[in-house]
């Protein structure tokens, strides 16, 4: 039986907070999970041009605000004014992109745990590990830290040189040859799997390499069932309405 390493995180984590039920990445998003007992959310955070970091999902404004263009390539002026809620219903117009000290305060206020995945706009892998993990070191001193996440080993490499001490964790869509020397070698604490990809010999593999596993994005019963069995240590989910956290 392997040992792992203490870990301060719960089992159910709510995937752009609980983006499907309120616009992801947003305020309301990560109180929408927070009323349904969900105590931590997994969250996607970017760089603007200024270096001012925020949450967005992708590296485009358009789907989710009323910005147009490439958002790394705007200041923080710009993109604080713009509606990230209308897209998703009437009733969020107004909801703004939450800068990375807002949802600090959010987080203190009322106990929220995090999964912030680093997601460098074009050219700004290195940068953006690095500005996040500085910041969340400043913003979360005396918090639990939130696990720094990425599908970009030059971030998760980047958030180590600046503060080593962050819990990182290796996203993956595929295991790929040698997936598991690559987050040893960067330091991580974890790795984050997508579902389709994952089962018990390679979670074995992990916990006996001294990670633990997180999976995303399981939203059917079926599926969450097969990776709890199969030894899990964590899952991220939209259907934060289908599946109640312990
Ligand atoms: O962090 C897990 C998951 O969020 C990765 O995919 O595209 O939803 O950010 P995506
Ligand atoms: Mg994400």
């Amino acid at each position: 039986m392997h040992t792992l390493p203490p870990w301060p995180y719960p089992f159910w984590i709510a995937h752009r907070g609980a983006g499907k039920l309120a616009p992801e990445n947003t305020l309301a998003a990560f109180r929408a999970g927070q009323v349904l007992g969900y105590r931590m959310a997994e969250c996607d955070v970017t760089l603007s041009a200024d270096e001012q970091p925020f949450l967005l999902h992708d590296a485009t404004l358009e789907r989710t605000t009323d910005g147009r263009g490439v958002a790394a390539e705007h200041a923080w002026s710009a993109l604080a004014g713009l509606d990230a809620g209308a897209w998703h219903g009437p009733r969020f117009r107004g909801e703004r992109l939450p800068t990375l000290e807002a949802l600090a305060d959010h987080a203190r206020h009322s106990g929220l745990l995090l999964n912030l995945e680093l997601k460098p706009g074009p050219g700004q892998a290195a940068r953006t590990g690095a500005v996040v993990a500085r910041e969340v070191a400043r913003l979360w001193a005396d918090l639990t830290p939130p696990l720094l996440s990425s599908f970009e080993c030059a971030s998760l490499e980047a958030a180590r040189a600046a503060v080593e001490s962050l819990p990182r964790a290796l996203l993956l869509e595929r295991l790929t040859p040698g997936w598991l020397d690559t987050a040893r070698d960067l330091g991580c604490a974890a790795v984050v799997v997508h579902c389709g990809a994952l089962d018990v010999a390679a979670i074995t593999r992990a916990h006996e390499a001294g990670l633990r596993v997180l999976s995303y994005t399981v939203n059917r019963a079926a599926e969450a069932r097969r990776l709890q069995a199969a030894g899990i240590d964590g899952l991220i989910t939209d259907a934060v309405d289908r599946f109640a956290p312990d």
